[in-house]
């Protein structure tokens, strides 16, 4: 086991950021109760990250009771899973239910307000095969995202989720100290930039500069303690050596892969995932080229994270 019985350090084990036996895996946050629902019924895709939902067609309108219920059942779960949902755009509930829609500054646009279309094939390989928060980046990161896929490939394909209060919740507590009121620098540059011109660099940086966010955040509405670092946005740990932020941001980053944290989807055409951006990070699993996947996206506007 980890530094127990050699005297030479394991290049592995001996990283005190991967650890490994009991986990610690809270569905809710702590002194919260889990949701009654009386509406929805709520199928655990595991115990405390993602859950399927029935009882819904989310192209009817939606009352008061049943958006209650929807909103309780994504805090909890963290991600949410329909299927069979026919005539539901992503765009359909983003005001009103789930806040304000916000389009991914660099997703090509789709023919709705605010969707984008991801369509994959042997032409445009998909990219999204990273942990990531989407519009980490941002001043105000996205609450949530809204997916439908529209096209699914024979096999292949799938999306995992992974919880990042467990990713917090499991630290050891001398990591926690380490990080606690840490800020982060996130910055899309070195990724949707690197293929971009000096100069389009420096438009895009008029609307979109470099941010910080604390290491740790606070969930918005349930104030629980969430990991918020993550390997393709995040560029540095601010006021640390350019060496020890490397090391940190790495073991940290490293989190998401832990697979007690995850929560795995198999899509069929018309299955909607809706997940809170803040909670978690996402993995869409690039397995299926050169077959296509068409999925349609919208992202819901955030508010500064502290
Ligand atoms: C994304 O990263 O937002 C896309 C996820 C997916 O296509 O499964």
């Amino acid at each position: 086991m980890a530094g127990t019985a050699a005297s030479t350090p394991h290049p592995v084990l001996d990283k005190p950021l991967i650890r490994f036996g009991k986990r610690i895996l809270e569905r809710t946050a702590p002194g919260t109760a889990p949701g009654e629902y009386r509406i929805l019924g709520i199928h655990p895709l595991t115990p405390h990250i993602g859950a399927e939902i029935t009882g819904v067609d989310l192209s009817h309108p939606i009352g008061a009771d049943l958006a209650d219920e929807l909103r309780q059942a994504l805090l909890e779960w963290k991600v949410i899973f329909f299927r069979d949902q026919r005539d539901f755009g992503p765009e359909d509930h983003a005001a009103g239910l789930w806040g304000e829609p916000e389009a991914n500054p660099f997703f090509p646009k789709g023919d709705r307000a605010g969707v984008s279309r991801l369509a994959k094939d042997a032409m445009a390989v998909g990219n999204e095969n990273i942990w990531h928060s989407d519009h980490s980046f941002m001043a105000a990161p996205a609450l949530g995202s809204v997916l439908r896929a529209v096209e699914i490939p024979a096999s292949g394909g799938d999306t995992l989720w992974a919880d990042m209060g467990a990713a917090y919740d499991n630290l050891p507590d001398a990591t926690k100290q380490r990080i606690e009121g840490l800020t982060a620098e996130h910055d899309w540059v070195p990724t949707w930039g690197a293929t971009m011109t000096q100069e389009r660099i420096a438009a895009l940086r008029q609307t979109l500069p470099a941010v910080e966010h604390p290491v740790v955040v606070r969930h918005p509405a349930t104030g629980r303690r969430l990991l918020y670092v993550n390997e393709p946005f995040t560029t540095r740990i601010v006021g640390l050596g350019e060496e020890e932020s490397r090391e940190l941001l790495h073991g940290l980053v490293l989190q998401a892969r832990i697979p007690e944290y995850q929560v795995r989807f198999r899509w069929q055409p018309d299955s909607v995932a809706i997940w809170d951006n803040i909670a978690v990070q996402h993995y869409a699993i690039n397995d299926y080229y050169p077959q296509r996947r068409v999925m349609e996206r919208i992202a819901i506007a955030g508010v500064p994270l502290s």
